[in-house]
């Protein structure tokens, strides 16, 4: 059994476990008993992972809540569907929610958990890569409005995450490699999350074996992504400086997910082009050699991440998008850019005859 635990400091301190292994759903009860103990339960899914995985998952004293599959109802709508089914249901304060999917799932319902009655217990089952090895860690929940993604959350950390990675195996390709994305991104940051696990290499030795889902490495790459992001979320969770560097590539990807509305690539395909961007950006400011250059480049290929067409390209149109970024501070793009095998910093002056030069 693999166990990360996440240390929050501060204020709102906090421990739990993530637990990474097959089969967990089958027997979660037992972690819930250990970690939660609520006098009930509210699972949060959707109709798809209910009809794939939702037998396998039994929870005593639980009711089910099926909300509509999608990023585009992780709204205020869907939001007050399950504050409101959680007062139908009289559950008080001593009862808890459960997420039970993926990075959707998981935000909503952190941020209903956050709120309903001030704030009840939570816990994290996710059920997609992306979830596994990102989203369910670290806290962050959100809704999205019609001025943009995320805008609207809260900080909260789950009791206990369980990632049962059998369930990646009724994922599609596209989602599988949206997640792969976020860790090829870990294998470029390590050193600064404060680690060495040599990601970088295990990926380019076990490719195929990784790309197949073999579990023996699936759950190793879970592990210790899951132990690189505790790490930056133990030293600054509301991300006031080390935690930014988490975002390496998604200035560009947010960027080229917006300009096409979110509905031509998947968050990590978007990831993948701006890890390439990343690289091209210190390769032409001298931070990092050709080597590694090269070697990074020929990791992400490997991926095959394959980018749809996307007529909504321009330089100009990525640079716009940019400006509005989340990640923007006093009006300056910020850049998380390599600056070494595992290393990364933030630059916030980047040239911008030099970006539009890498962008065409
Ligand atoms: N909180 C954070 O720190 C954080 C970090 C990264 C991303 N996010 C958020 O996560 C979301 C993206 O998460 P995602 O990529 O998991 O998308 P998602 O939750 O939309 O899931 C992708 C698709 O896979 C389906 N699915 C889930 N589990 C499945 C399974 N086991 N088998 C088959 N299908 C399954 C879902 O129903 C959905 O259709 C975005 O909203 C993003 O903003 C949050
Ligand atoms: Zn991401």
């Amino acid at each position: 059994m693999k166990e990360v635990n996440v240390n929050i400091n501060g204020a709102d301190a906090s421990t739990y476990p993530i637990f990474i292994e097959e089969k967990l759903i089958e027997t979660a009860d037992e972690y819930l008993k250990k970690y939660c103990n609520a006098s009930k339960y509210l699972i949060i899914t959707n109709e798809k992972i209910n009809s794939l995985w939702g037998e396998k998952l039994k929870v005593q004293n639980s009711e089910k809540f099926i909300i509509p599959d999608g990023e585009t109802y992780k709204n205020f709508e869907t939001l007050i569907s399950i504050l409101d089914k959680a007062s139908e249901l009289k559950m008080d304060r001593k009862s808890a929610f459960i997420a039970f999917g993926g990075g959707v799932i998981g935000d909503i319902t952190g941020f209903a958990a956050s709120i309903y009655r001030r704030g009840v217990d939570f816990v994290q089952i996710p059920t997609t890569l992306l979830a596994q090895v990102d989203s369910s860690v670290g806290g962050k929940t959100a809704v999205n409005n019609s001025y943009g993604k995320n805008l609207i959350g809260s900080f909260y950390q789950p009791k206990i995450v369980l990632a049962d990675t059998n369930t990646l195996a009724t994922l599609d390709e596209r989602q599988i490699k949206t997640g792969f994305a976020e860790v090829v991104k870990y294998s470029f940051i390590e050193k600064s999350c404060g680690k060495n696990f040599n990601l970088f290499n295990f990926l380019y030795d076990n490719i195929s074996e990784i790309k197949k889902l073999n579990l023996n490495y699936i759950n190793e790459v879970v592990e210790i992504c899951c132990k690189l992001k505790a790490s930056v979320v133990n030293k600054d969770e509301r991300e006031n400086g080390l935690r930014a560097i988490l975002n390496l590539g998604h200035t560009y990807g947010h960027a080229l997910e917006k300009i096409s509305n979110y509905e031509i690539f998947t968050h990590g395909e978007a990831v993948a082009a701006g890890l390439q961007v990343c690289f091209d950006l210190s390769l032409a400011l001298g931070l990092i050699s050709d080597d590694y250059y090269d070697k990074a480049a020929e990791l992400i290929n490997l991926f095959e991440f394959n980018l749809p067409e996307h007529p909504y390209y321009t330089p100009e149109k990525i640079a716009e998008a940019m400006k509005f970024d989340k990640k923007v501070q006093n009006g300056k793009v910020r850049f998380v850019l390599p600056t070494g095998t595992g290393e990364v910093n933030i630059f916030d002056n980047i040239d911008k005859d030099l970006l539009f030069k890498i962008l065409k």
